[in-house]
């Protein structure tokens, strides 16, 4: 169990002893990498969380002959119901950026935010004032979309319309009749060129934060053990992840990212601004 871990691996950080140290400006490049958790208290479904997860929630869909495949590529080609059935489905909810993301935009605005390596579409990181440069969605987003095969863009609002009413959204070239697709990154499709020029970041990072994801799809997945030895790593999330935890520098806070985020705030004395700024995305 963690505790035997941290019994194991002393841990010589604390939350307070890297508050300090970013206070001091000891710490000034903070890497972050983001899952579906940080996204989960806005309503946003994470996609392995028993029960509420997409996956759990979709095994439903007796056609899926793995649960994974309806973000995978190769079958999305011949049967894209599934995928825009849940898109469907997100498209009625509006989702507000999350304390955690507030948080993000707090780092930003104290100029100790390098990157934000986010796995998730939804684009609350930048809706919670986090600059474009800042921000490397390594799974696409959600927001633009194109033809897969002669790659004609579509309009939002004509793509939202045509999934909001239960088509399949499909070229208007009769002899292309190519998949309206949105630039996510599905399963089979390779990431965005800044993904890979934007890893050589982690070499320089004074402190990493691993939050809401499961460290389950690479490449994302393997970024934290990058990471050079002796460069403290926190884990937000609500279970173990990865190797966090294996290195006596690394720090795990177990249990909600709202919740640790908060905690990290109370430590840099930063409460009541991280609070506001929240209130005010
Ligand atoms: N606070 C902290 N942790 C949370 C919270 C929360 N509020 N809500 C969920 N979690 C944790 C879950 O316990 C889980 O460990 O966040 C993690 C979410 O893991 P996943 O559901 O696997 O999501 P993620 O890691 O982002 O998945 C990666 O898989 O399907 C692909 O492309 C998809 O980007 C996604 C990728």
């Amino acid at each position: 169990s963690t505790s035997s871990i941290q019994e194991q691996t002393p841990q010589i950080n604390s939350i307070d002893a890297i508050a300090t140290r970013i206070k001091n400006g000891d710490i000034k490049r903070i890497v972050v990498i983001a899952g579906a958790g940080i996204s989960t208290s806005a309503g946003y479904p994470d996609f392995r969380s028993p029960k509420t997860g997409i996956y759990d929630k979709t095994a439903a869909l007796k056609t899926l002959p793995y649960r994974e495949a309806i973000f995978d590529v190769r079958y999305f080609k011949h049967t894209p119901e599934p995928f825009f059935a849940v898109l469907r489905g997100l498209m009625q909810m509006n989702f507000k950026p999350t304390v955690t993301h507030a948080f993000l935009s707090l780092l930003h605005r104290m100029e100790v935010l390098e990157m934000v390596f986010t796995q998730n579409i939804d684009g609350l990181e930048r809706a919670a004032g986090v600059p474009d440069e800042k921000v490397v969605a390594a799974h696409g987003q959600f927001g633009s979309q194109r033809c897969m095969i002669c790659k004609i863009s579509w309009p939002s609002d004509r793509f939202e319309r045509v999934v909001k009413s239960g088509q399949v959204p499909r070229c208007d070239d009769a002899f292309c009749n190519g998949l309206i697709k949105p630039d996510t990154v599905m399963f089979g499709e390779p990431l965005s060129q800044n993904f890979a020029t934007s890893t050589k970041l982690l070499d320089s990072a004074d402190l990493i934060l691993v939050m809401g994801t499961s460290l389950k799809v690479h490449p994302v997945a393997a970024l934290p053990s990058q990471v050079p030895k002796g460069v403290p790593r926190v884990l937000l999330n609500r279970e173990k992840a990865g190797d966090l935890g294996s290195r006596r520098e690394d720090i795990l806070l177990l249990g909600d990212c709202d919740e640790g985020v908060r905690s990290i705030a109370d430590a840099l004395g930063l409460r009541d601004e991280l609070e506001n700024l929240w209130r005010a995305v």
